[in-house]
C-alpha cells in the first residue's frame, strides 16, 4: 500500500509528515480534495479502525434499527430482543438487495423488501417464503444456517457505537483506554442524552481532527471562549490546555488552576444549575476534549458531555452526528431547560442553524469550509505546525499514515 500512498501524496510530503513536529509538514492538499485519497481511506484506513457510527440513544429499545453507510458499505445497526446492539451488512443473502431501508422501531424481524426473506434481530435466517414453491420454503436443501445476515464487528462504549470492518482492530477496551484513564473517576455513565442533531458541512472530515488545538479559539470562537482564554492565552501566549497524544487518541486537557467554569449552565449562570457529572470518591475533575481516531470526539465538562461523530460522505462533504449528554434529569426536565439551553446555545448557537456561525460547532464548520477551499491550491501543500499548540495534528497525520501503510 506504501506505493499507492506515495503516488497520491508524494514521497516528499510523506517525509515531511514523518519529521519531528518542530520541522514537520502536514498532509498535502490532495489528501483533503482528491477522490483517490478518499477511496484509499475507505479501503485501507477506516476498515482497520474502530469507526464511530452512531449513538446508543439512536436505537434505544429492542427492535429499533437503522440503516447506515460506512463509506460505500451499507450496514444495519439493530438492538436485539436482549437489548444488545448488533451490526450486520445490510445486504440480503438471496440476491443482494438492502434489507433495511429506513430507521424503524419495534421490529421483530429484518425483512427484505424484494422477496421477503427475513431474519431475526440476531441475524438468523427465519423465512424464505415460496423459495421452493411452498409457502414456508421448508422443502429446499438450502442450508439456512449459512444464510444469516453477515455480521460486522461492533462494540458499544457508553454512548458510542463503533464498528471495526476488518475485524482485526485491538479490543475496544484498548481503543478507549487512553480516554478512560484520563477521566478515571468521572462517572460519564451517569449521563443521558439531552439533544441529538445531525449537521453537514462542506469540508473534508479530517479537518475536524486538524482542529484539535486551542490556538484558534480566541479568533474563531470570539465571544464564546474569551473568558476562558483571557488569562493564559491573551496575557501569556500560553495555551489554557495541555495536549496529549497516544496511539489513536489525542486530547486537550485543561491545565490545573484553570477556572472551573468551562461551560454554561452553572451556578453563576442560572437559578437552577445543571447537575455536575459525579466523581468517584477521591477522583479529581478533569475537563478535556478528546478524539478517538478516526472520527469520534468526546468533550467532558463538569456538567455535560458533547460529542461529534463525523461521517465522511465525500472528500468535501461530511455529516457531523452530534450528541449532548447531561446528568440525571439535566437533559429532559423543564426546570433545567434554561441551563440546558445555555449549554446548547454555546455549542449550536442561538439560531440552531449550521450556517449561522453563532455557536462553537458552526463557527468551526465555517473555518473548515474556508480551509477546504484553500486546500485545492498547490500552495496548501506546505503547512507548518506550532510545537506549542499543534502537536495533536502532527500526531493525527502520522497515525493516519501508520494505519494506511500498515
Ligand atoms: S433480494 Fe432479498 S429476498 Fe430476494
Amino acid at each position: 500500500m506504501t506505493n499507492l500512498v506515495e503516488q497520491i501524496l508524494g514521497k516528499e510530503a510523506i517525509a515531511a509528515i514523518r519529521r519531528p513536529v518542530e520541522t514537520a509538514g502536514g498532509l498535502p492538499g490532495t489528501a483533503y480534495t482528491s477522490a483517490e485519497f478518499f477511496e484509499l481511506e475507505q479501503k485501507e484506513f477506516f476498515p482497520r479502525t474502530w469507526m464511530g457510527v452512531g449513538f446508543e440513544c439512536d436505537i434505544p429499545n429492542p427492535g429499533d434499527a437503522m440503516p447506515i453507510m460506512v463509506g460505500k458499505l451499507p450496514i444495519i445497526l439493530v438492538r436485539n430482543a436482549a437489548g444488545e446492539i448488533k451490526a450486520f451488512h445490510n445486504v440480503c443473502r438471496h440476491r443482494a438487495s438492502t434489507v433495511l431501508t429506513e430507521p424503524s422501531k419495534g421490529l421483530k424481524t429484518l425483512t427484505c423488501p424484494y422477496h421477503a426473506w427475513a431474519w431475526d434481530l440476531d441475524g438468523n435466517l427465519k423465512a424464505i417464503p415460496f423459495f421452493d414453491g411452498t409457502k414456508d420454503g421448508r422443502k429446499t436443501d438450502l442450508d439456512w444456517c449459512k444464510f444469516g445476515l453477515a455480521p460486522v464487528r461492533c462494540a458499544v462504549w457508553h454512548h458510542w457505537i463503533f464498528v471495526n470492518l476488518d475485524g482485526n482492530a485491538p479490543p475496544i477496551e484498548e481503543h478507549v483506554k487512553p480516554l478512560q484513564n484520563l477521566i478515571v473517576g468521572t462517572e460519564i455513565g451517569e449521563t443521558t442524552v439531552g439533544r441529538r442533531e445531525d449537521w453537514a458541512f462542506d469540508a473534508n472530515w479530517k479537518l475536524q481532527n486538524d482542529n484539535w488545538e486551542t490556538y484558534h479559539h480566541i479568533w474563531v470562537h470570539k465571544g464564546i471562549f474569551n473568558k476562558m482564554s483571557d488569562d493564559l492565552e491573551l496575557k501569556t501566549g500560553q495555551p489554557w490546555t495541555e495536549t496529549l497524544q497516544q496511539d489513536s487518541f489525542v486530547t486537550l486537557k485543561a491545565r490545573k488552576g484553570r477556572p472551573p467554569r468551562t461551560n454554561s449552565g452553572g451556578k453563576d449562570d442560572v437559578a437552577e444549575p445543571l447537575p455536575s457529572i459525579p466523581l468517584a470518591p477521591g477522583a479529581e475533575r478533569t475537563i478535556c476534549t478528546s478524539i478517538l481516531f478516526p472520527n469520534v470526539t468526546v468533550t467532558v465538562t463538569d456538567n455535560h458531555l458533547a460529542s461529534v461523530i463525523t461521517d465522511p460522505i465525500a472528500p468535501d462533504r461530511t455529516v457531523a452526528k452530534m450528541g449532548f449528554f447531561f446528568v440525571g434529569e439535566g437533559g429532559t426536565a423543564e426546570k433545567y431547560a434554561p441551563a440546558r439551553e445555555q449549554v446548547l446555545d454555546r455549542w449550536l448557537g442561538k439560531s440552531r442553524l449550521s450556517t449561522a456561525r453563532d455557536g462553537i460547532r458552526s463557527q468551526d464548520f465555517g473555518i473548515w469550509e474556508e480551509q477546504q477551499i484553500a486546500r485545492h491550491s498547490p500552495v496548501a501543500d506546505e503547512v507548518v505546525f506550532s510545537p506549542v499548540w499543534e502537536r495533536n495534528i502532527h500526531h493525527f497525520h502520522n497515525q493516519l499514515l501508520d494505519t494506511i501503510q500498515g
